[in-house]
């Protein structure tokens, strides 16, 4: 069989074509201020609307209403601002719902609050909620929020981008339960890698270095001094508009799915696949892999399918 020239093209164009901003609905956690209220900026710059969820309710209104002064206009606003506690999967519910309700979609999810509360854990008082407050934010505030997205997703497709850090794929002496949450944010998301192969959405994630916002205004005197203060003050900082630009790349670049882009102070790295030790797989396992992804592939896009049902009977 001959296939003509435009013919051809029409599929190579669509492989590398990027995913455009413009136009889309995008969701952002955590944006009130610093990383996410860059992100939130430059989606809203290039065409996007933007729906902020924080705690930081007077900050958050005041960025939102910014955004609609800079690039909305009075009868069409491209911002707007719900309050979300990001442990909560009611407040998540409701933030989505609120993107659907005023702009009609949800395209891009963002999943970048967090928190350094409690970083250093290793000494704290033996108590439950003290213990898991950090996990709850910074881990369960993007496993929370991927699912709901995807929810949102199921139909036409999307694109997630969590916040993890450089903390996330190295070892901290100090921010030792900090680096645990990024780390099960780095595992999680290339663990959805998959979610691309069936439902049509890419899940990345950002790996940031050190960026100068709030989160490293921590006390260097006093009795709440944290040693950890001296380092970071010091620190190699990566600028803001490179740690937007690994955002905008794992937004728009179409082969980038279960990927980590680095924000490094040098620019955006992308972070190789982790390659498995030779000895824990042998042909015969290969050969099966090939069969169970086939299988798995067909058995999440049913139950995908069966909680968007459920999602839209229940609310759950
Ligand atoms: N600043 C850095 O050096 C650095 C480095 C690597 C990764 N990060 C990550 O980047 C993300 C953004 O941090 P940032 O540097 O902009 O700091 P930031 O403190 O300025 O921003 C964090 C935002 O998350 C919000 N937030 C905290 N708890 C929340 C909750 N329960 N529900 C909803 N919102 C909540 C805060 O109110 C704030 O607006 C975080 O996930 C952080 O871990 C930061």
């Amino acid at each position: 069989m001959v296939f003509n020239s435009s013919f051809m093209n029409f599929f190579r164009k669509k492989k590398t074509s990027k995913y455009p901003i413009a136009g889309k609905v995008a969701v952002i956690t955590g944006a009130s201020r610093g990383i996410g209220k860059a992100v939130a900026e430059a989606l809203a710059e290039r065409g996007a609307k933007v729906v902020i969820g924080d705690v930081l309710d007077t900050v958050g209104q005041t960025t939102t209403e910014n955004i609609n002064k800079r690039y909305g206009s009075h009868k069409h606003k491209v911002a707007v601002y719900q309050h979300t506690d990001v442990s909560k999967y009611r407040d998540l519910i409701q933030l989505f719902a609120v993107a659907e309700k005023e702009f009609g979609s949800v395209d891009i999810a963002i999943l970048n609050a967090g928190t350094t509360k409690n970083m250093n854990a290793l000494f704290t008082p033996l108590d439950d909620e003290l213990e898991m407050a950090i996990y709850e934010v910074d881990v369960g505030g993007v496993v929370k929020g991927n699912k709901v997205a995807m929810l949102h997703m199921a139909e036409h497709g999307g694109v997630i981008v969590n916040t993890a850090s450089m903390a996330g794929l190295m070892p901290d002496i100090y921010l030792n339960a900090y680096a645990a949450c990024k780390h099960a944010v780095v595992g999680w998301t290339r663990s959805l890698a998959f979610v691309n192969k069936f439902a049509g959405i890419r899940v990345n994630a950002v790996c940031p270095g050190f960026v100068d916002t709030d989160m490293l205004n921590v006390p260097r005197e006093g009795p709440n001094r944290e040693p950890y203060a001296d380092v970071a003050e010091v620190a190699p900082k990566t600028p803001m508009p490179v740690v937007v630009e690994a955002f905008l790349r794992c937004i728009t670049d179409p082969s980038l799915a279960g990927d980590l882009l680095l924000a490094l102070p040098d620019g955006v790295k992308k972070q190789p696949p982790y390659r498995p030790p030779e000895s824990l797989t042998n042909k015969q396992m290969e050969e099966r892999r090939v069969k169970y992804e086939r299988e798995l592939k067909a058995k999440d896009k049913a139950e995908l399918a069966e909680a968007v049902k459920r999602f839209k009977a229940t609310g759950r």
